[in-house]
């Protein structure tokens, strides 16, 4: 995924030293310096790591009917007390929530690198994340609007919605850093301690709307079907979300928790066209079509986004075995509106074709070959260009191509985004 230069490199050292000063504020770290202390980080936050790693396994084994029948033991003891909560939470705040702000932030750039505005009859910002941990989501449309905006209006607020205490205090601390740092806007937040229960409702009927709705990386911890989760979520967004309001789904790029997000999005459009709800999707699909990776049972789809990472986290990272250089994430974007999908992205409204690179573009002798996906679903490509810089999530506009499904050859393409 493309990203600007100043997104890209806008996580070094000062946003490190301000995550740090956000640790000692909250009584997380004793002193700013022992965030690149590597006996430190070994002895109170690597053990963390890999217990929230385990978790989150956990969480997948779950999800993965076939395999597991068990329920997931230890889910609704998430940031359980006893063994050390505050390194438990620095352990996730560290490790894990920087990288989701990032993907967050992608999405928001990719947005805007389409053309993408906030809507002019949207004139304050009424943002809500789900399972918002640190106010990680929230914090990312931050730094997305910093780096790639859309034109929020200045002001506004996150309702941020999350069942542990402290986890809830730190992000609404660390959000109100961050904004500062960043400059620009003056949002407030609105947390709400509660435990979510999708199988009654996402909101409270009395719940206010929405225009911006937030979801990362919580998605997967429900056991609902898509099937289920498409009819609340639907059936919220009818009553809590306004008209040319934002939906951003963010997920893990893991295969069975990909393609629940791609049965997911199969399941909302099913279910938005019956009960006639506008509904655009607007990214990563540039159309409604049936998902080309669900065709094959063993597929599945992601996107995939480099950084340069805070330097404490490359450490971090030597310590714990794991490899946040470039970060996968699978995602959904849907607007309320009645829009078409060319009005809302004017980068790509004089495209009568579209398609997107769904893997990395590799050279086979003067040719690059990639996979796709588009109207027709996914296929193998190759392209003789030369000049051109195609990555996973590139997008071809009017391109002319023959062959079947397995070996199809571009001859031609307008432009390439
Ligand atoms: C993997 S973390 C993601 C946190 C944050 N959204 C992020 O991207 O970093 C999942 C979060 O969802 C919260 N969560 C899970 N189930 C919940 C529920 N039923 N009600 C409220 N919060 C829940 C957890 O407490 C945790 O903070």
């Amino acid at each position: 995924m493309k990203v600007p230069v100043s997104l890209f490199n806008g996580f070094g050292e000062e946003f490190e030293q301000l995550l740090a000063r956000t640790c000692v504020t909250q009584g997380l770290l004793p002193s700013p310096e022992e965030i690149k202390n590597k006996r430190f980080l070994n002895r109170s936050i690597v053990p963390h790591v890999e217990r929230l790693k385990e978790l989150f396994n956990r969480v997948q084994k779950f999800q993965d009917k076939s395999k597991d029948k068990t329920t997931p033991q230890g889910l609704d003891r998430y940031w359980q007390k006893g063994s050390n909560p505050e390194n438990l939470r620095l352990a996730y705040f560290l490790s894990f929530m920087p990288g989701n702000l990032y993907r967050m932030s992608a999405i928001w750039s990719e947005l805007s690198r389409l053309g993408y505005r906030w809507p002019d009859s949207l004139q304050t910002l009424r943002a809500i994340e789900f399972g918002a941990g640190p106010a990680t989501g929230a914090c990312g449309v931050l730094a997305g609007e910093k780096h790639a905006p859309l034109g929020l209006p200045a002001q506004g607020s996150f309702a941020l919605i999350e069942q542990d205490r402290g986890t809830l205090a730190l992000g609404e601390n660390w959000f109100s850093s961050l904004q500062e740092w960043l400059g620009g806007s003056q949002f407030s937040t609105r947390p709400f301690h509660r435990k979510l229960e999708p199988e009654k409702s996402w909101l409270p009927r009395a719940a206010p709307r929405f225009n911006l709705w937030l979801m990362s990386f919580v998605l997967n911890e429900f056991e609902q079907s898509p099937r289920e989760l498409a009819a609340t979520l639907l059936e919220s967004w009818e009553r809590h979300l306004e008209d040319e309001g934002l939906v951003i789904l963010l997920e893990p790029a893991m295969k069975l928790q990909s393609r629940r997000l791609l049965e997911l999005r199969q399941e909302i459009l099913l279910q938005a066209e019956r009960v006639s709800m506008p509904l655009e999707l607007l990214l990563p699909c540039l159309g409604h079509q049936s998902c080309g990776a669900l065709a094959e049972p063993e597929d599945w789809c992601h996107e995939e986004v480099s950084w340069w990472r805070p330097p404490y986290l490359r450490v971090l990272d030597e310590l714990t075995g794991l490899d946040r250089k470039s970060l996968p994430f699978s995602y959904l974007v849907f607007s309320k509106s009645k829009k078409p999908r060319k009005e809302l992205l004017p980068a790509i409204a004089q495209a009568a074709h579209l398609h997107r690179l769904v893997s990395p573009a590799h050279r086979v002798g003067p040719d690059w070959e990639f996979y796709w996906c588009g109207k027709e679903g996914k296929r193998r490509l190759r392209l003789r260009a030369e000049g051109v810089e195609l990555e996973r999530g590139s997008i071809l506009l009017n391109s002319e191509f023959r062959g079947d499904e397995n070996a199809s050859r571009i001859d031609r393409f307008d432009e390439l985004l």
